[in-house]
């Protein structure tokens, strides 16, 4: 009997345009003509506008067809029988150019192994840090991270290490790791995929940083919207501990680590650390003053390494493979890869892992295809809704923490929002300012009232009112939130809202004194 082996994503991005179904039909027509079929369910290998993507088993590789329709499915089975062609046939998946200009570090099985499947974890290298690890002091783990140059991928881009050695020092009876997946940046999605994908490398991560610095516990918090990724990671979370490396004397070893999933309720805020913190013991979620710093006094007041779900990703690779191996990628001070995602108004959507260096035009224009619509890219927020609008003079800027800085941006987490010149960057600015408001925990009063004057501000200026002083009005307002609010929530919302009045002054009507100005 002929045997068919398929592979079929069961990401919700995969599942939200029919992946499902698709899955479903493979078997049933299988089956009508008597073709043994074996179906896995994998994660995305992350070229959204291709899925529900499938991948078949062939001697010389798995061969990728997409995007794939219940109705294709009929001849996706004769073209295998035959061996014959198919217009939906992407070729070798490894070889999809798309995929084949990655590297790959942190998402090098997503996409290739069953995320249920401890086996098939380990069967593709998976579990190879955490072995390092326990054959490492404290203090040789620490180096090892810190000479990788890994800065937090949620957003802040703190060094890896320094804030692991910070915990490793402070005295305490206990200490805990935290994986912050609340992943709250407009276009981003890159947590969302490991944890559907990969979880067991996230968990291997956060293993290995108990070892590190002495927690026996962690959480993870995940967003309620990611019904997906809780399932995935507590179905990973199990195997885990019945495979014996979660649990008392992981691996055989004297350490001990276990791990608790807690699902957030909804608000942005929650992704920034104090307030994950206050949300995780119970509480609303209100940002705390700092210090003491979460690496002092963090969860229930003890000493907490919390880290972005990338983050901790990255860590099996860096462990398994050497400091070097790592810090060999990227550039100046931005080590190692970034997941990096293309979203909103662009052609191939999705996630693109590749080493710092990266220029934004190159993302945009040739790695994302322009627009979606076909007209052309006016701007292009990276970094979430905190970031900068970019116009397409500074196209040349490479994907570097410090490089973006020095245009008043930021890299954040990674996301990439294109859009095209029908965007009204007026618009776009009251939105900033508007999120702002919405999302504010109230603590601190730039943020809480500034945010609601500054919308009010924003719509004179758009109506023409009294513009000169609105706008002098507006650079003060945004002056104050930088330096007046106790977190970045309210201190990066003027990045948006002054970047889109900086490179995109147009959208705000006449310029006051000029010809054109009614004033
Ligand atoms: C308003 C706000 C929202 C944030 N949301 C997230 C988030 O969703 N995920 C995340 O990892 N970090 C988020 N952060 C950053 C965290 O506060 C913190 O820097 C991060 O969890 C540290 O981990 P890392 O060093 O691995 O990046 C947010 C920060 C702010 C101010
Ligand atoms: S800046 Fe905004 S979100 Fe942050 S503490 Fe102040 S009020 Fe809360």
């Amino acid at each position: 009997m002929m045997m068919m082996r398929v592979y079929v994503s069961r990401d919700a991005g995969a599942v939200a345009v029919g992946a499902d179904d698709v899955a479903l039909a493979l078997e049933q027509v299988a089956s009508k003509r008597g073709i043994a079929i074996e179906t896995i369910r994998t994660g995305s290998r992350g070229l959204y506008w291709l899925e529900p993507m499938v991948e078949i088993a062939t001697p010389k590789g798995r061969v990728a067809f997409g995007p794939v329709g219940t109705s294709d499915i009929a001849s996706l089975v004769d073209a295998f029988a035959s061996e014959g062609a198919h217009p939906l046939r992407l070729g070798i998946s490894e070889d999809i150019p798309w995929l084949k200009r990655q590297t790959r570090l942190t998402f090098a099985r997503c996409g290739v192994i069953d995320p249920r499947s401890l086996n098939d974890f380990r069967a593709h290298g998976g579990y190879k840090g955490l072995e390092r690890a326990l054959m490492l002091t404290s203090d040789e783990i620490l180096a090892d991270v810190t000479a990788s140059g890994l800065r937090g991928r949620g957003g802040a881009g703190f060094p890896t290490g320094i804030k692991w050695k910070t915990v490793a020092q402070a005295g305490a009876d206990r200490k805990f790791i935290v994986c912050n997946a609340d992943e709250g940046d407009s276009g981003t999605f890159a947590d969302r995929m490991i944890m559907e994908g990969d979880p067991f490398v996230m968990i291997e991560g956060m293993t290995i940083a108990g070892i590190a610095i002495g927690a026996a516990k962690g959480y993870i918090y995940i967003r309620s919207e990611y019904p997906h990724a809780v399932a995935a990671v507590n179905a990973a979370i199990a195997a885990a501990r019945a495979g014996g490396t979660l649990g008392t004397c992981i691996a055989g070893s004297r350490h001990s680590f276990d791990l608790e999933v807690r699902v957030g309720a909804g608000a942005y805020v929650c992704g920034e650390e104090t307030s994950l913190l206050e949300s995780l013991e119970g509480r609303r979620g209100l940002v705390r003053a700092k210090p003491p710093l979460p690496a002092h006094r963090g969860l229930f007041g003890k000493p907490t390494v919390i880290n972005n779900a990338l983050s901790f990703a990255a860590i099996p690779f860096i462990l398994a493979n050497g400091a070097k191996a790592y810090a060999d990628f990227g550039m100046a001070r931005s080590r190692g890869t970034m997941p990096i995602q293309l979203a909103g108004n662009v052609k191939y959507g999705g996630l693109f892992e590749t080493a710092f260096g990266v220029t934004l035009g190159e993302l945009v224009d040739d790695i994302g295809g322009g627009t979606l619509t076909g007209r052309p890219v006016r701007a292009v927020q990276v970094g979430g809704p905190l970031g900068a609008y970019f116009p397409r003079a500074l196209f040349d800027t490479p994907f570097d923490y410090e490089a973006f800085a020095a245009h008043d941006g930021l890299i954040g987490h990674g996301g990439v929002v294109v859009f095209d010149d029908s965007v009204d960057m007026a618009k776009q600015a009251r939105f900033a300012m508007e999120f702002c408001a919405i999302e504010s925990c109230g603590k601190c009063t730039p943020c809480r009232i500034g945010s609601t004057r500054g919308i009010e501000t924003i719509d004179k200026i758009r109506r023409g009112e009294r513009v000169s002083e609105s706008l002098a009005l507006i650079e003060d307002l945004c002056n104050t939130m930088k330096f007046g609010s106790l977190c970045a929530l309210g201190g990066f919302t003027p990045y948006p809202v002054l970047s889109a009045l900086k490179h995109f002054r147009e959208d705000f009507g006449p310029v006051p004194g000029s010809f054109e100005a009614t004033e």
